[in-house]
């Protein structure tokens, strides 16, 4: 439908976008949030005259709702839409519609602006788009050249306004193996912004820049938050003006000449997504709609795997690991994933890379064997590759050094003692896509862990030397969704050293994410519990490891590791042919209890209680229909008063009742006295569960309960 009005509503699951279009200006965001309801034109017309703050006596920064692209020659003096132009002219566009186009779906709606800049020479498309299954707002835009002289794009934002209330900002950072860590701090004048220039988001990426009412929490206090689908370099940023316009925006980060558009040429970005609600709860809720509505989610349960890495690094001898298979199998797995150490002559992480051909010396009869026994075992196989990198001591790089990255100054710095494969070589990707996919077919390979150790850093495509980091991720991209075309049904796990690529577009064609190489469950509590502010458990892998944990040691009881996994993608990975005969029995009955309530935890709604008590937490997942729902409390420290007061149960159906049972899926019942409830059970109603709530178990810290509440 061609837009004939100024005012335009797009509205759908539960969110509504009020958007400005008049004087051919680019689209104005006047409302962002919740759903309005049914408003005529005269409302909607009343709203855009409200919406119209005072002009002061400056005409040039005026407060007047600001474009989803910012414009100069509009008085934006804030972060710039378009930045770009042709040898120093074409610098300053001034974009204006001429025409818009609104579509309503079974997805939701949809608004097409079509906006040229005549003197420029330059045309651009907006799409703005609210998604039924999940009230979630995405926009991008497209830029083409018009004119025979070319015209260089250093970046295209968009932004998305939030309101004055929206005081606090919330974003996140961390490391390797402590990735996704909590930082809050006051939406004052200024910026701030959260970069990723190393090729792919990074163990330190945000994963979503948040703005809301001081103090928002999970369940309450409204917020908002903006993602970018992509996993190269890109940059978030919230931006107060003096003017007090607030916005959160999101922008590819382009290297030096990454895109020139000849005549006819366009650039078109990421998606930039946002998401609302009342609370992060809410908030994350609209990522995983989204994400479980999409046509990469998994179908079916998701096998319980066993990961060899903690187990047996590189030691790998086939008539082990085939026993190993055996025990997996025996605990209950599904799949059985070989990771790093398979390829020729990898011994440790020093060499190998790139050389993706199985190792005769280790596996004289290559991987069919084993796979073939896992299969005859009732499980299907996982393979790891790092279809990205070489190492500098390997076959690949004694041949074909030119597909090394180099900016001219040599391959540059290693790191884990490997660098950055050029795949914007034609002859590269076909190289790594031949051999993945014939290692695919002969060996029967349903899953792949795809790793991706090394950041890119003067990633330079030889022999010009010029950027190749945008080029990679679209190869990556490329690669991934030609071997789902190939193999149908094959499986993709993100990990980059655990969590450094998980965003929206690498979500699009893989199956699961990594969040971290960190087992230890103290850690794993957090990293999943802000994970989750976008990925849904079942896209989380979520492995039970060793007693000591490799990157922490700490230790931790099988109990507790054990209930840190149950809620995500399942798996094991520590060793199972040293493993004494009560661990073995314990993971099969942690693995059974997840076989039984995997399809509520990885269907169900996630919930977070907002606790004062610092060294608690609870957390849980609520059936569809709110008629059954599995919490955990824990305690990470030692609380400050002992007990530490009921807590609320969050997420139910306020009208039913419900039962509420301690349950200890191993039989190891916390020592010492407990609340006398939790020797039966209580049958409440959700208002009062969640209003009163129960006494917690009186627990060590590092220790928690599990709580399985079913509808009367
Ligand atoms: C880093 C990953 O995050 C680990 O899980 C493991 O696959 C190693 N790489 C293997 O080198």
């Amino acid at each position: 439908m061609l837009v004939d009005t100024d005012q335009i509503h797009l509205r759908a699951g539960g969110t509504s976008v009020v958007v400005l279009l008049d004087q051919h200006r680019l689209p104005r965001i006047l409302h962002w949030g919740e759903d309005l309801g049914d408003l005529g034109a005269e409302e909607l017309k009343h709203i855009a005259l409200s919406a119209r703050p005072a002009v002061g006596d400056s005409a040039v920064t005026y407060p007047q709702p600001v474009p989803v692209l910012g414009q100069l020659h509009e008085g934006w003096l804030g972060r710039p839409g378009l930045t770009g132009d042709s040898n120093g002219r074409r610098w300053a566009p001034e974009f204006l519609t001429t025409a818009a186009d609104l579509r309503t779906s079974a997805d939701g709606m949809a608004l097409t602006v079509a906006a040229h800049d005549q003197a420029y020479g330059l045309s651009l498309t907006l799409e703005l788009e609210v998604l039924a299954v999940s009230g979630l707002v995405r926009q991008r835009a497209r830029l083409r050249n018009d004119r025979d002289e070319v015209f260089r794009v250093d970046g295209l934002e968009l932004a998305l306004p939030v309101p004055a209330d929206a005081d606090e900002l919330l974003d996140l950072t961390g490391r390797w193996s402590l990735e996704r860590v909590p930082q809050r701090r006051r939406f004052d004048v200024g910026e701030w912004v959260r970069a990723s220039r190393g090729g792919k988001p990074g163990l330190e990426h945000t994963l979503l820049l948040a703005a809301g009412e001081p103090g928002f929490g999970f369940r309450s206090g409204r917020v908002w938050a903006t993602h970018l689908a992509w996993s190269g370099n890109h940059t978030l940023a919230a931006e107060r003006s003096p003017a007090n316009i607030r916005r959160l925006s999101g922008v590819e980060g382009l290297a030096a000449g990454e895109v020139e558009l000849s005549e006819g040429e366009e650039y078109l970005t990421p998606w930039q997504y946002g998401s609302w609600g009342n609370g992060l709860d809410d908030l994350a809720a609209r990522f995983h709609r989204h994400l479980r509505a999409s046509a990469a989610h998994p179908t079916g349960p998701r096998p319980v795997l066993v990961n060899t890495w903690e187990a047996v690094y590189f030691d790998h001898d086939p008539d082990a690991l085939a026993r190993f298979a055996e025990e997996a199998a025996a605990i209950g797995a599904e799949r059985f994933v070989v990771d790093d150490g398979w390829f020729l002559g990898r011994r440790d992480d020093t060499s190998s890379l790139g050389d993706w051909v199985v190792d005769q010396e280790r596996w004289p009869d290559g991987l069919k064997p084993l796979a073939d026994r896992v299969r005859e075992l009732g499980m299907d196989f996982g393979l790891w590759f790092e279809p990205e990198m070489v190492n500098l001591d390997s076959r690949l790089a004694a041949e074909h050094p030119d597909w090394i990255f180099d900016a001219g100054h040599g391959p540059g710095l290693p790191s884990r003692h490997q660098h950055v494969l050029d795949l914007g070589h034609p002859e590269a990707y076909a190289y790594v896509l031949e051999r993945m996919t014939t290692l695919i077919a002969e060996v029967g390979i349903a899953y792949v862990k795809w790793d991706h150790n090394r950041y890119l850093l003067d990633a330079g495509h030889t022999p010009s030397g010029r950027p190749g980091l945008r080029q990679q991720t679209l190869a990556a991209y490329r690669l991934m969704d030609e071997l789902g075309r190939l193999h149908p049904g094959l499986e993709i796990e993100s990990c980059a050293s655990g969590g450094g690529r998980i965003d929206l577009g690498v979500l699009e064609r893989t199956q699961r994410v990594w969040p971290s190489d960190c087992n230890d469950p103290h850690e794993r509590l957090e990293i999943q519990r802000w994970t989750g502010l976008v990925v849904p458990p079942e896209l989380q892998g979520t492995h039970i490891g060793a007693e000591e944990s490799h990157t922490t040691h700490r230790s931790h009881p099988l109990s507790y590791r054990a209930e840190k996994a149950i809620w995500g993608h399942l798996g094991v990975e520590l060793n199972l042919l040293t493993a004494d005969e009560e661990t073995k029995r314990d993971l099969a009955g942690w693995i059974a209890f997840h076989k039984q309530h995997r399809d509520l935890l990885h269907t169900g709604t996630s919930v977070h209680a907002d606790l004062t008590e610092t060294a608690a937490r609870l957390e849980g997942v609520v059936s569809e229909g709110a008629d059954e729902a599995l919490y955990a409390f824990s305690i990470t420290e030692r609380p400050r008063t002992w007990p530490v007061g009921r807590v609320g149960l969050p997420g139910l159906d306020d009208a039913r009742t419900y039962t509420v049972t301690a349950v200890f899926p191993q039989g190891q019942r916390p020592p010492g006295a407990q609340p006398p409830w939790m020797s039966g059970e209580v049958t409440l109603s959700g208002r009062v569960l969640r209003l009163v709530g129960v006494e917690p178990p009186s627990l060590d810290p590092d220790r928690s309960v599990l709580l399985h509440v079913r509808a009367v």
